[in-house]
């Protein structure tokens, strides 16, 4: 099915169906007046397990970076007991260059509101935190703004509808976080949530079972829970009508890439912005005809495809059919498919250089708790310092490949993914660049002032 509409962006449109400029807050009203909330009076008349298994069904796969199925993470909850039972969303949106769940926080809240009713319905939970990036003040605004109107409107509170049927009376906080990137992985994001420092956990166990404050906690993305209203309005068939299903013959055991996904585009194109395309949209088309090509005069020389820690995709690659769905990392040799928020790289810009700021950033986030991730990313940034700076020789090459597969998500090697992330960036650039490497090695005095743009 073609996406000639856009799902998750239908109130908010942007090109290719409306201009920037005619976005704006979507307040509980005008959500009402076009079909907002039914979802959740649908899911109010259902059977929580059947919520569960209508998104299992659709197969909607995790769109904060991991992928994992939603409806089976739902699953993974332990039976019902006394105690209470947590839903934390996932708003702290820190990888680098990735801006698409903002959208839906400053534009379209109560899409987003509606998916965590939904949610915490389907899975019976009590309360529900929005965890969200710190230097999100004005959306942080706007969203408490959307929180206070669902009140009044007793979609949460004493006296809601869904309080109505399950007994419980359901709640949603805002919590703002610090700015730090490790906050974003899902153990982080709890421990800070909790008023600790945002160091992940060894899991298992993992949240579904013993999550915040110790209690059975689901937690997703912004951008996972507003697909869900879409999901029981239209059924799970529509749903996998879009997108990338699995190739021919192959057993259902095959994840696949259903779905449409927000796509950011950054860097030197014509128009950067967010973008709703289907999963499997070619990478090329997704700048060419969304964000309508790189800047004039401008050469495109590679790609961060779904933030800095998936790795980069060349320009080579890109045309040789690089697509936007969740076996790019397969079939691309890179991580996966991240954020999908894509940052052009320009011709003029240094790899080596890039590598190093790359490496400085994980460098900086790294928790510390882990001696590969702590020590490794230190060191990465130090050596390609050196590099850069015409100081390194072709064994410094080797030793940071080396250096960086370390990090890798070896067993017992690290607590989280941020130290993997930092392996994949630095390893694809290296290897996917070598020539500018080798050179930086070979050159007395570095980086070429030609590659620099000079
Ligand atoms: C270092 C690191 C940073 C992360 N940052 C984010 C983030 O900012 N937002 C997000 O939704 N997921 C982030 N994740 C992924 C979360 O740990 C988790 O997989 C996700 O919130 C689950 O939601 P989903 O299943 O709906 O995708 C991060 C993971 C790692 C390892
Ligand atoms: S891998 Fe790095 S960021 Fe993650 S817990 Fe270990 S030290 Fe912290």
């Amino acid at each position: 099915m073609p996406l000639d509409q856009p799902i998750l962006l239908k109130r908010i449109p942007t090109p290719p169906w409306g201009d920037f400029h005619d976005r704006k807050y979507v307040g509980y009203d005008d959500y009402v007046k076009t079909d907002g909330y039914a979802a959740l009076e649908q899911c109010i008349a259902m059977e929580p397990k059947d919520i569960v298994e209508q998104v299992k069904a659709a197969e909607l796969r995790g769109r904060g970076g991991a992928g994992f199925p939603a409806g089976m993470k739902w699953s993974f909850l332990p039976p019902l007991d006394d105690g209470p039972r947590y839903l934390t969303i996932n708003a702290d949106e820190s990888e680098p260059a990735t801006f698409k769940d903002q959208v839906l926080i400053q534009y379209d809240p109560h899409l987003v509101i509606e998916g965590i009713a939904i949610c915490m319905l389907a899975c019976q939970l009590d309360t529900a935190y929005f965890y969200i990036r710190g230097e999100y003040h004005h959306h942080r605004d706007l969203f408490e703004r959307a929180i206070a109107e669902a009140y009044d409107n007793k979609i949460f509170g004493k006296g809601s509808r869904m309080g109505q049927v399950n007994g419980r009376d359901p709640n949603l906080y805002l919590h703002r976080g610090a700015g730090a990137y490790i906050c974003g992985e899902e153990t982080g994001l709890i421990e800070s949530l909790e008023g600790k420092r945002g160091w992940p956990r060894i899991k298992p166990p993992f949240p579904a079972v013993q999550g915040a404050f110790a209690r059975p906690t689901i937690i997703n993305n912004v951008e996972t829970l507003a697909n869900v209203p879409f999901i029981i309005t239209n059924g799970a068939d529509w749903w996998k009508g879009f997108g990338k299903g699995r190739p021919d013959g192959a057993p259902p055991t095959v994840p696949a890439s259903f779905g449409t996904k927000l796509m950011g585009v950054s860097g030197p194109v014509k128009r950067p912005g967010v973008y709703e395309c289907e999963l499997g949209i070619p990478l090329t088309d997704l700048v060419a005809d969304f964000a309508q090509g790189p800047l004039d005069g401008t050469e495109i020389k590679a790609y961060f495809h779904g933030g800095i820690s998936m790795g980069v995709v060349s320009q080579e690659e890109a045309e040789a059919g690089v697509e936007m769905d969740f076996d790019i990392g397969k079939k691309w040799n890179n991580l996966g498919l991240g954020t999908a928020c894509v940052t052009v790289i320009p011709e003029s810009v240094s790899m080596v250089s890039m590598a190093r700021n790359v490496a400085r950033f994980f460098s900086h986030e790294s928790c510390g708790q882990c001696t590969h991730c702590r020590e490794g990313s230190k060191w990465m940034y130090q050596m390609l310092s050196r590099i850069e700076a015409g100081d390194g020789t072709t064994k410094d090459l080797d030793l940071l490949l080396e250096l960086s597969t370390s990090m890798g998500s070896m067993p017992g090697h690290n607590i989280c993914g941020l130290s993997d992330g930092a392996n994949w960036a630095i390893r694809t650039i290296v290897n996917k660049f070598w020539d500018e490497f080798e050179s930086a090695v070979r050159k007395p005095g570095g980086v070429s002032l030609a590659v620099l743009g000079a």
